[in-house]
């Protein structure tokens, strides 16, 4: 059986007075037994959360880390081993808006992806695509193509310590979700495409859905079967929303 997941994204939010506050509340949280909880906090704040979460459940993770794994000259960019360091479990690679807005590319996220498993971070994988690919019936090309890029360069062995995260980019920070149908016809595909490769490593892996996450919509999303969790952007920053969507996970 696979654990379900839900992951907060807190992507660039954060002053060190609205984290303590967050933290907070997450601390007076009940949250279910059965669900792994994360956060992924901006770096400025991983410090802050970490000291301010001990001796509670939740993980905590980055949004982003370096294409090398150890640290060395490469200004600006934080290494996964410094993560590690810091305390973090989980990195991000490939949000939408690190792909789209920075233009990183799949070669440069299968650097990323290795580089912050040498460190024993787990790599929390996004793939998704945009409205137009989806418009134009690409969903499963583009979807697969982002998949295959990381099989084709570390082998499908690499999802057996990995998460992947299916966030359609025009359901992202838009309110507009996948319908829990839409959802889980991706999330069967990126199984299958898994298991065409090792049936054991794709029945283990989580695959969590992002894209306008909230408390009211997490229950159906998460009772599809190939649904295991979610990554939530926006709700993620208010604690009883998100603790409601832990407990969804957790029915
Ligand atoms: P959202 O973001 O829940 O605000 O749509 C999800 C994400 O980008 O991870």
């Amino acid at each position: 059986m696979r654990r379900t997941m839900v992951a907060g994204n807190w992507k660039m939010h954060g002053t060190r007075a609205s984290v303590a506050e967050l933290i907070n509340g997450l601390r007076h949280l009940a949250l279910p037994g059965g669900v792994d909880v994360a956060v992924f906090p901006p770096f400025l704040h991983i410090g802050q959360v970490v000291d301010g979460l001990k001796g509670q459940s939740i993980q905590v993770g980055a949004q982003n880390s370096a294409v090398e794994p150890a640290q060395g000259a490469l200004t600006g960019e934080i290494a996964p081993s410094q993560l590690v360091d810091a305390g973090c479990a989980y990195v991000l690679v490939g949000h939408s808006e690190r792909r789209q807005l920075m233009g990183e590319s799949d070669q440069v996220l299968n650097r990323k992806f290795a580089a912050a498993q040498a460190c024993g971070l787990i790599p929390v994988l996004c793939i998704g695509e945009t409205l137009e690919q989806r418009e134009s019936g690409k969903t499963l090309e583009v979807v697969s193509r982002q998949l295959g890029s990381i099989i084709e360069e570390l082998g499908v062995g690499a999802f057996a310590k990995a998460v992947i995260a299916y966030e359609p980019v025009w359901a992202i920070g838009t309110g507009l979700t996948a319908t829990p149908q839409q959802a889980q016809d991706v999330h069967a595909a990126i199984r299958a495409q898994l298991a065409a490769e090792n049936s054991e490593v794709a029945q283990g892996v989580r695959l969590l859905y992002g894209g306008s996450v909230k408390a009211a919509n997490a229950v159906e999303l998460f009772g599809m079967p190939d649904i295991d969790g979610g990554l939530i952007g926006g709700a993620s920053l208010n604690a009883d929303e998100f603790g409601a969507i832990c407990r969804a996970a957790g029915n």
